[in-house]
């Protein structure tokens, strides 16, 4: 018998496609799917799953007897209870390194349409409100030769710096749990404590992971140690930041604007206050989504999975088990 799948969200057709030549595939679309019977039942069957940002759970392993891999579409796993599984002896696994470039250049875009209000004034355009000249009230703020601070120079921290330090000749600070090197020789990063990157940054980038000691990291002391005329960009996890101050930095002219990939909640529900303001741009949290970089992460998965299953090591194994 063909050992049992459950692919739960945003794993590419093509990638189902082949899973199904080797493995039983049930596939859902959504992840709200705990108490629905047809996908306790898979769950129950189920070998291995893949897919995004299922929160995995003492609960929900429970309902998974067979489970031998968990395989996230996705480099962050702030959804998987790592000790719990390795406590179970389950695989866990997500796709580093293939998203990198696709996502710097979402949210170094984020960046610049924040900072040139890209989609309020298309908005102007499109709703034929383009009758006199821009007002003042309406121009942006340059990027170029500011000052980027990152918080989390990992490998996509990284390639934001790249293109800040080649194509805007920005001058980078950045904080991280270790000094990166690299970073500092290639990009002419600086490292510095996050008290001074907040007081100095034109523009302060959020890329750190979920974890216990990031929760949080951006809040009201935080934003009121920014400069009024900067920029925030969250591109790491809705829970690192304190939305509700985000909200009053925002209002009150702590912060000059936002830029959010994710939120705490998502989808995030239409009465986030956020939502209300004009000196913020949202997005439904799409660093990755490219054609090519979907694709790329679900084969990823894949090959992780169809490994782990096989009796070898995943190559992106998150997770040590002992046999
Ligand atoms: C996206 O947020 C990811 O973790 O891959």
């Amino acid at each position: 018998m063909k050992p049992k799948i459950l692919v739960y969200m945003r794993v590419d057709d093509r990638v189902i496609n082949e899973l199904e030549k080797d493995f039983q595939v049930t596939t859902f679309s959504n992840h709200e799917y705990l108490g629905d019977k047809t996908f306790e039942q898979a769950l129950k069957e189920a070998d291995g799953i893949i897919g995004l940002a299922l929160n995995i759970t003492k609960e929900l392993l429970d309902a998974a007897p067979n489970l031998k891999i968990v395989c996230n579409v996705s480099v962050g796993y702030d959804n998987l209870d790592l000790k719990e599984l390795s406590k179970r002896k389950i695989m866990a696994t997500n796709t580093p390194g293939v998203l990198n470039e696709t996502t710097a250049d979402a949210i170094f875009g984020l960046l610049l349409a924040t900072a040139r209000r890209i989609p309020e004034l298309d908005h102007i355009v499109k709703t034929g409100q383009w009758n006199i000249s821009l007002q003042p009230e309406q121009y942006g703020i340059d990027v170029h030769h500011k000052t980027l601070g990152i918080i989390g120079m990992g490998s996509i921290g990284s390639a934001i710096a790249q293109r800040a330090h080649y194509g805007f000749g920005m001058n980078i600070l950045y904080h991280n749990r270790s000094q990166n090197k690299e970073a500092e020789e290639k990009y002419q990063a600086t490292y510095c404590e996050l008290d001074k990157l907040l007081e100095q940054s034109d523009f302060v980038c959020l890329m750190v992971p979920a974890t216990k000691e990031t929760v949080k990291i951006m809040g009201a002391e935080q934003f009121k140690q920014m400069k009024n005329s900067a920029i925030f960009i969250n591109g790491s996890r809705g829970k690192n930041v304190d939305e509700e101050a985000l909200y009053y930095a925002l209002i009150n002219g702590d912060i000059h604007a936002a830029g959010i990939d994710v939120f705490t909640e998502e989808p995030t529900p239409k009465d986030n206050p956020l939502l209300q303001l004009r000196n913020i741009v949202t997005l439904p949290h799409i660093g990755s989504s490219t054609t090519e970089c979907e694709y790329n992460m679900s084969k990823l998965a894949a090959e992780n999975l169809v490994k782990g299953l096989r009796g070898g090591k995943p190559p992106c194994l998150l997770n040590e088990i002992d046999s």
